[in-house]
């Protein structure tokens, strides 16, 4: 049977997208490093169940060595989730683990990419951070992209990097354009679990800047359900789309719903405005509608509660 390769597969969306493929009964090989951007025994537990799955086989390396040639042969689908996350931690000493990582890891995956015989489909995470400040809002796929952090630089040399190779080699991509993503399994440096983390131990939230941020959340089953017909869908190799939640919202307003859900007032700490971050982001999604059929199914309030749910086991 052709398998199908998760790059990033013991990552908050990495380890989610391999759940749903194993559930559907594919033959799953899921690559990661288990790197200490955040502690890794969050993504051994991620994947703890998952390895009792006999049509799941987890290679634990970085994709920069790894023998591709080999591993390609017969290989249906890759979704490339792997990549060094986080706007804040992008500056600095630590920029080279993002060029490294999301610049040169997806270079080495296109390498190989061009040369796999069987491939149909390579599905690549890009994110709203390639917008940065954008001028228009809810902001289209055409709009030039103006990254305000060094994160959002590098994902957008991977996506532009992608598209070289779907153009000069023919290689099969699709480019998703993720907005804001959360549910269980968040990575522990994000914003919501973060202040579920901070609810439970009864600490004040740390707010950036005057909470009058907007955000375009997305619940991490409507990401997964778009990158599964990203890579099915004809129509859709060659392009970019934006995946967001369908619904943009005050930081303070998501606050004031966290406190419904928790069942408490939550207790605030005001801090300066962090250096990258975007002040609003919005996604049309109308490209992702028509050409993917794509519709997020998940209200805020409905992930949130999921969310709280998962962190209230998790510690
Ligand atoms: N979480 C979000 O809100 C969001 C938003 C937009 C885009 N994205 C993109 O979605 C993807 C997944 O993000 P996430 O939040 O799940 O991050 P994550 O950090 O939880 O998962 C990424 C995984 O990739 C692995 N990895 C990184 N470099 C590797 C390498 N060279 N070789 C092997 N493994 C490697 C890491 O160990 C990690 O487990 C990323 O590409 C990210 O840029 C995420």
């Amino acid at each position: 049977m052709a398998k199908v390769i998760v790059t990033g597969a013991a990552g908050f969306i990495g380890s989610h997208l391999v759940e749903t493929l194993l559930k559907q009964g594919e033959e799953i090989i899921g690559i990661d490093e288990f790197n200490d951007y955040y502690d890794p025994m969050f993504k051994r537990k991620n994947i703890a169940y998952l390895n009792s799955y006999s049509n799941f086989t987890l290679i634990e390396g970085n994709i920069q060595f790894l023998d591709w040639t080999t591993l390609l042969q017969d290989v249906k689908i890759i979704y490339h989730q792997a990549a060094q996350a986080g706007v804040r931690a992008s500056w600095g000493q630590s920029f080279r683990a993002y060029t490294e990582r999301n610049i040169n890891a997806t270079q080495v995956l296109l390498e190989a990419a061009k040369n796999a015989k069987n491939l149909k489909r390579l599905v690549f995470a890009s994110t709203s951070s390639v917008y940065g400040d954008a001028e228009t809002l809810p902001t289209d796929e055409s709009i030039f992209p103006h990254p305000v952090s060094p994160y959002g630089i590098t994902k957008l040399a991977a996506e532009r990097l992608c598209g070289l190779y779907q153009k000069n080699f023919g290689v099969p991509i699709v480019s998703l354009r993720y907005f804001t993503v959360y549910g269980t399994r968040q990575r522990p440096d994000m914003a919501f679990h973060k202040f579920f983390k901070a609810v439970l131990q009864d600490e004040a939230i740390p707010i950036y800047g005057d909470g009058q941020q907007t955000r375009d959340f997305t619940y991490v089953s409507d990401v997964i359900a778009a990158n599964l017909v990203a890579a099915t869908v004809p129509a859709a190799v060659g392009e970019i789309f934006n995946i967001g939640g369908g619904s943009r919202v005050v930081l303070t307003e998501v606050l004031d719903t966290m406190a419904e859900i928790v069942g408490k007032p939550i207790k605030k700490n005001h801090i300066e405005k962090a250096m990258g971050d975007a002040r609003h982001t919005a996604a049309d999604i109308s490209k992702a509608q028509k050409i993917l059929g794509y519709q997020p199914q998940v209200p805020l309030r409905e992930g949130l509660a999921q969310e709280w749910q998962w962190v209230k086991t998790l510690y």
